[in-house]
């Protein structure tokens, strides 16, 4: 078994084309070029994602070799993500990842976007890291999940969101105050200087650990519609901080019955919309108020990048979890 482990990492699941290097579970670089092509339209297109990561996929890889002042032969192992994401998508990344190890000789190991998220936190040793088993709450674009995870290969989900995920609700909401897509991190910075009692949305009433968020849209669609002209430019600060507020509410109540059901105090929050600042900060106040610990990933890595794709390529690499180069059934990664 080798000593110290150079991985190097693909993501094209949606519309972030990225690559990263890393030596053991540190990063030694880690590119990401997001796709601006989709802004105008409100969403990702899906059709304009693919062209753009096959555009984009030489240019990224080459600056991450060159970040990393790395050789392709100190490779041991290509890590890609094989699923969930854009099909059309996730076959550039695949193809060119394929590819790649091929004509190097090398392991193919393929990679489960969302446990990829959550395992980010454990990028770099020196920061701080939940103990097994923890809850990781997994709030992106397309997903918002409860899974506990007993080990970087053991994942249980224990609820999910039954319509809308909560970077949807951010986004959609966002739309229909003209923001541009994604626009999660614009509410994020427009909501500093807004009230988050000015306005009150519904939350949902669904048991367990399931979510659903496509009633607050519905609710913050009517509320908009019935608004004089005017209304939501002279009011953007107030809306984008009412709206956040109710969005990260429903996340922290979630966590606090996980908690209750499951008797565990440790949990990691990742994906996209790990990265707002109020839910960082709920987060920080349920610290201090419960003994609940929460971990966060660093910005970089919390919105999608290669870096965690690499990370948990480390940990499957260490346990020669290897992929195969012929077998095409997706659903298998659809978590
Ligand atoms: O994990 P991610 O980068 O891609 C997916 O796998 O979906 O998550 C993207 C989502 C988008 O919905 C985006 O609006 C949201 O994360 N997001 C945020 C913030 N940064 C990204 N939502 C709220 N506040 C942010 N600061
Ligand atoms: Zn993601």
């Amino acid at each position: 078994m080798v000593n110290d482990v150079f991985i190097l990492a693909i993501e094209t699941s949606c519309d972030d084309t990225s690559v990263a290097i890393l030596k053991n579970k540190k990063v030694l670089s880690n590119v990401v070029s997001s796709q601006k092509i989709h802004e105008i339209y409100g969403g990702v297109v899906p059709e304009l994602a693919s062209r753009e990561h096959d555009r984009l996929i030489i240019p990224v890889i080459k600056k991450a070799i060159y970040d990393a002042d790395v050789n392709l032969n100190d490779i041991h192992a290509i890590a890609y993500t094989r699923g969930p994401g854009l099909l059309g998508s996730l076959l550039v990344g695949t193809s060119f990842a394929k590819s790649l190890a091929l004509s190097l000789g090398l392991p193919l190991i393929e990679i489960n976007h969302m446990q990829a998220h959550i395992l980010s936190i454990f990028i770099d040793d020196n920061y701080k890291q939940p103990k097994f088993p923890f809850i990781a709450l997994t709030v992106s674009g397309g997903h918002t999940q409860l899974v506990l995870v007993k080990s970087v290969t053991d994942f249980v989900e224990l609820g999910t969101t039954l319509d809308d995920a909560a970077g949807e609700a951010f986004d959609k909401s966002g739309k229909l105050m003209n923001l541009n897509y994604p626009a999660g991190p614009k509410i994020d910075e427009l909501a500093l200087k807004g009230n988050f009692k000015k306005f009150k949305f519904s939350k949902p009433k669904v048991n367990g650990l399931n979510f659903s968020f496509s009633g607050l849209k519905t609710n913050f669609k009517n509320f908009i519609i019935k608004q004089p002209t005017g209304f939501v430019e002279n009011n953007l600060h107030d809306l984008c901080a009412s709206l956040q507020y109710t969005i990260v509410s429903i996340l922290i109540d979630k966590i606090i019955e996980a908690k209750k059901i499951h008797k565990i105090n440790d949990f990691v929050v990742c994906g996209g919309v790990s990265a707002n600042s109020f839910l960082r900060k709920k987060l920080k106040d349920l610290e201090h108020k419960s003994n609940i610990k929460t971990y966060v990933p660093k910005i970089n890595y919390s919105t999608d990048n290669a870096a965690m794709i690499g990370i948990n390529g480390y940990f499957k690499f260490r346990n020669s979890n290897f992929g195969n180069f012929s077998d095409y059934s997706v659903s298998k990664y659809n978590m």
